[in-house]
């Protein structure tokens, strides 16, 4: 899988932030430090670093490739949330801000899970989380074109394992939220703060 994301970023090159990008930053308070995980060309890092409510943004990711067309200005890690945990709880620790952008379905159900609850685990009280993510639909959608697998998540994973760690959280699913290409999917849209 890990092939498929090299080669996807050697043809990738949308720079322009995320419809969900832009919907966080009203949720910015001064001096944040955002970690995106699973930034990819660092095309949201960049809108964060941009904004005067954000101090520093580390991004992750574990394509190479992808890395290596983040902007300097992001302070990028090599990382695979995964298999290199202590660096993925390391990271979370000295973030007030976890961005999570269409990373989960990238990832088989079991490390959904895992990622979800390492997040909730390790991020430090007022820490808040943001998942963008493809949802489980009752529509039938053709992925055949495609070799990226897809593992859809189902929103109640998300709000059970927050509301578990007492992560406040609204969690919606919506259209019109990421239209790619002919594809209008629902999409996971879920804001949580740990108190
Ligand atoms: C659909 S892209 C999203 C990129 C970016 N967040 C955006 O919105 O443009 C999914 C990203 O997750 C990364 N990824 C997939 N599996 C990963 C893993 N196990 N650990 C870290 N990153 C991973 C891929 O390399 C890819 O950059």
């Amino acid at each position: 899988m890990k092939q498929y994301w090299d080669e996807h970023y050697e043809k990738f090159r949308i720079i322009e932030p995320s419809k969900f990008a832009r919907f966080v930053q009203q949720f910015l308070e001064m001096y944040e430090t955002v970690l995106d995980l699973g930034c990819g060309n660092g095309r949201d890092s960049q809108f964060f670093y941009n904004l005067d409510t954000v101090s520093e943004v580390r991004g992750c990711d574990s394509s190479s490739k992808a890395l290596d067309l983040c902007d300097d200005h992001i302070d990028k890690f090599y990382l695979d949330v995964t298999k290199d945990t202590k660096l993925l709880i390391n990271l979370l620790k000295r973030s007030s801000i976890i961005y999570c952008r269409f990373l989960l379905h990238a990832l088989p159900p079991k490390n959904q899970i895992s990622l979800l609850h390492t997040i909730c685990e390790s991020i430090n009280m007022y820490t808040k989380v943001f998942i963008e993510c493809r949802s489980e639909t009752y529509e039938y959608i053709d992925y055949t074109y495609s070799e990226h697998e897809r593992y859809l998540v189902n929103a109640t994973l998300i709000t059970n394992i927050f509301n578990s760690y007492g992560i406040t959280n609204i969690t919606d699913v919506q259209k019109n939220r990421a239209i790619f290409k002919n594809e209008d999917p629902p999409i996971i849209w879920s804001v949580g703060i740990k108190q």
